[in-house]
């Protein structure tokens, strides 16, 4: 692997066994983009791809020759207003108005490893040799602005990740408008979009379209990544499936406003974008002041969106997510929730962790509903002390309690958040996020924190701090319910306005990160009403997230499909609930329950007392197949085979590393009468290898590659197995272990 420069051509080339991406230092000193893609040989001159010609209505650089134009020519990071008219990386507005910038290459370093990006999450190195990185500074000589463009590339993976440093070295300040952590000029545009998209308890479903001439994009403007949409996309060859063809992932390393767009020019070029979105957005670069974007990550694959997604899996889980958990199987736990609401006291909760237990549940997670006088979504959040009528003995006593019967405790907090009826809101009205004049609009009853100001990010770690220190609370779940409206710091003048919502997210990092740094056991689960902010920049710190509110094991098959396009298994947050479901009212089998869940970090929602006694026993079984299997569930090489987007069916499977055991989850969603028969070709098994499926018939890995698992069953004919009254919903798990 080797990032290349050639002077003479003035051309980098950054390069490992899977990618090449090449960059240009162009005759007017800016950057041109040549090539991303499948890795090439090296040359010293790729001038050839550098197109140059002339065009009608184009406005050209240099007199003379109108063949080098902006309008046409692939740039790395350019701006408007100087002949290229699509949408740019970077806009900052000058002291007189102007926005037209020349920003100019000066010089560049190669360094080994991976520098880490201040107040930001980012992808990391743990040796300096498992990453170069080049930084190119480019400057604006006018304004004495300059950007730095940083780009790691991964030694063994088909990966890079970029963002950009801006320095204000001039004399006036500047506004920044626009600041992209990403810009790709491609040079066609005969691609697929995909998009994950929804709403909360339908997060993150596919949704895919040709790109056509003009913009295609997909935004956050509510202060959080969002249910709507992900800070991720991918472009794919039309003829691109899960197991080959092209597909190139961008994703953003961000929890906040962002922007992912695809821009089709009037040639074909395609103009990617990722970053914090403009919309709403404006930064104050004072002399002698930086900004840093946040970073994006790309991956190619030439294999398949498997491949493309096992890239991300395997770098968001080994270098994004970081500390204790990061390796570990995560601890089975009930979670408290749906079971009781706000209605329990400790006798209750007492009782429900009890028979957890019993059951071989690890930690017992208690939600909402246990501080300041919470029996209600209205009152008392930012009153992080205990109900002494639910809890006399308070957080601490309980959590003794169902230590001494052999489960962790976790908890649930909502530190962004404030009621108006609460002690803190009374105190600290000018805390919250408000417009001078205007009304608020309250989402779920409450208001916004400023976590801009340092002040408040400060006041609530004390207080989550304090309760962490003197209880023994082993998990938190940090959860964050509306989006933030009347956006306004009382603490920034009226310039820096446009900053509230990158300041608001920098201080939520910052609060993850002094918890992470003060208690570094403490397993942090993210959540913000289900998958509101599931998003890489999270995952930095909480190395598992809630991925959706909606527990309904059908409805979970979409929306851990979507997820997993870019996200580990390990990451996702996944319980078996109550039937009839509280989100969508729908009767599941318990096993189809468990079998959905078990792809993820397995849990329950429910009080297990309510469950009959061969239920019960169900539930044993289960708790105990999840510890047998759960590093291989988590960790394994993750595939998806059907999608339940395309078909009534869902498929999908992990294998072990050394390829000796695989475990299949298949799904029905509606049961089939005199159906066809199916089988579904597996991927990642040794060819060679015989394994043994559900410890009765074998089959050599090969075949079931090539010819693939039957799954029909006795339902395909006319009568249903008797056991089974609905047949609707129905799954099962294929372990298969190697011989
Ligand atoms: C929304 C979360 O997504 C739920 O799991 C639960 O924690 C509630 N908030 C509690 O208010």
């Amino acid at each position: 692997m080797s990032i290349f420069f050639e002077a003479q051509s003035r051309t980098f080339h950054l390069t490992n066994q899977y990618i090449s991406y090449l960059i240009k230092i162009m005759p007017n000193d800016q950057l041109g983009q040549l090539y991303f893609g499948k890795a090439v040989r090296h040359s010293d001159n790729f001038d050839y791809l550098f197109e140059r010609v002339s065009r009608p209505m184009s406005a050209s650089v240099f007199e003379g020759q109108p063949d080098f134009s902006l309008d046409h020519i692939k740039q790395e990071y350019p701006s408007y207003g100087t002949g290229d008219f699509r949408h740019p990386a970077v806009c900052v507005r000058q002291k007189n108005g102007s926005r037209i910038l020349d920003l100019t290459y000066q010089s560049h370093r190669i360094i080994p490893g991976k520098p880490a990006l201040a107040d930001l999450p980012a992808t990391y190195c743990e040796s300096p040799d498992e990453a170069e990185t080049l930084c190119i500074v480019l400057e604006d000589k006018l304004t004495g602005l300059t950007v730095e463009l940083c780009y790691t590339l991964f030694c063994h993976r088909p990966v890079l990740a970029r963002s950009a440093r801006f320095h204000n070295g001039g004399t006036d300040p500047l506004m920044l408008e626009t600041a992209m952590s990403l810009c790709l000029d491609l040079p066609d545009s005969r691609y697929e979009w995909m998009q994950f998209s929804g709403a909360w308890s339908r997060e993150r479903h596919i949704r895919t379209r040709m790109l056509e001439m003009g913009i295609q994009s997909v935004e956050s403007t509510r202060g959080t990544s969002s249910h709507n949409h992900n800070p991720f996309i991918v472009l794919k060859r039309p003829e691109t499936t899960e197991f080959s063809g092209e597909a190139m992932g961008f994703s953003l390393i961000y929890s906040g406003n962002f922007l992912a767009q695809a821009e089709v020019d009037t040639w074909g070029v395609t103009r990617v974008l990722m970053g914090i979105n403009p919309f709403a957005f404006s930064w104050k670069l004072e002399p002698g002041e930086a900004f840093q974007t946040p970073e994006a990550v790309v991956v190619y694959s030439d294999q398949g969106l498997n491949a493309m997604s096992q890239s991300f899996h395997r770098l968001y889980q080994k270098r994004l997510a970081r500390g204790y958990w990061r390796d570990r199987p995560r601890p089975i736990l009930l979670n408290n929730w749906e079971a009781t609401y706000f209605d329990f006291d400790e006798e209750k909760l007492l009782q429900i962790a009890r028979t957890a237990r019993e059951h071989g549940i690890e930690l017992f997670v208690l939600d909402d509903g246990w501080f300041g006088q919470r029996d209600s979504d209205a009152v008392s959040l930012g009153d992080w002390f205990s109900n002494s009528r639910k809890l006399p003995d308070g957080i601490t006593g309980l959590a003794e309690k169902i230590e001494a019967m052999g489960l962790k405790f976790g908890l649930w907090f909502e530190p962004e958040m404030v009621n108006k009826d609460s002690d803190l809101y009374r105190a600290h009205p000018d805390w919250t996020i408000h417009t001078p004049g205007r009304r608020v609009s309250l989402g779920r009853n409450q208001i916004v924190l400023d976590f801009s100001r340092p002040e408040v990010v400060d006041y609530i770690y004390e207080q989550m701090a304090g309760l962490l220190s003197r209880a023994k609370i082993s998990y938190v779940k940090w959860d964050m319910n509306r989006c933030i409206t009347e956006a306004f710091s009382w603490s920034l003048p009226a310039d820096r306005q446009g900053e509230v919502f990158h300041r608001y997210i920098l201080g939520v990092y910052r609060l993850y990160d002094r918890l992470n740094q003060a208690f570094p056991h403490v397993l942090f689960e993210s959540c913000a009403s289900g998958g509101g902010r599931f998003d890489p920049g999270i995952l930095y710190y909480a190395p598992q997230g809630w991925a959706s509110d909606d527990s309904d094991a059908v409805e979970r098959i979409k929306i851990q499909y979507g997820t997993s396009m870019c996200y580990p298994v390990s990451s996702i947050g996944a319980h078996v609930s109550i039937v009839p479901n509280h989100q969508i009212g729908r009767v599941t089998p318990l096993e189809t329950r468990a079998n959905v869940a078990c792809f993820g970090t397995f849990g329950y929602e429910l009080d297990l007392n309510c469950l009959t006694h061969a239920e019960q026993e169900e539930v044993k079984k289960q708790v105990a197949f999840m510890k047998q299997y759960r590093q291989l569930l988590q960790f394994g090489t993750f595939y998806r085979l059907l999608s339940p987007f395309d078909t009534n069916f869902a498929s999908w499977m992990v294998v072990s590393e050394d390829k000796k055991t695989a475990i299949v989850g298949w799904y029905r969603l509606l049961n089939e009468v005199n159906g066809p028969f199916h089988r579904i070709r597996l991927c990642g098994l040794d060819p060679q290898a015989m394994y043994r499926i559900n410890q009765r018939d074998v089959c050599y890995g090969d075949q079931l590659m090539h010819i693939g698992l039957v799954t029909t069953d006795a339902s395909a004919g006319e009568s249903m197995p008797a056991k089974k009254p609905s047949g609707d919903f129905d799954s099962c798990l294929y372990i298969l272990e190697a011989e």
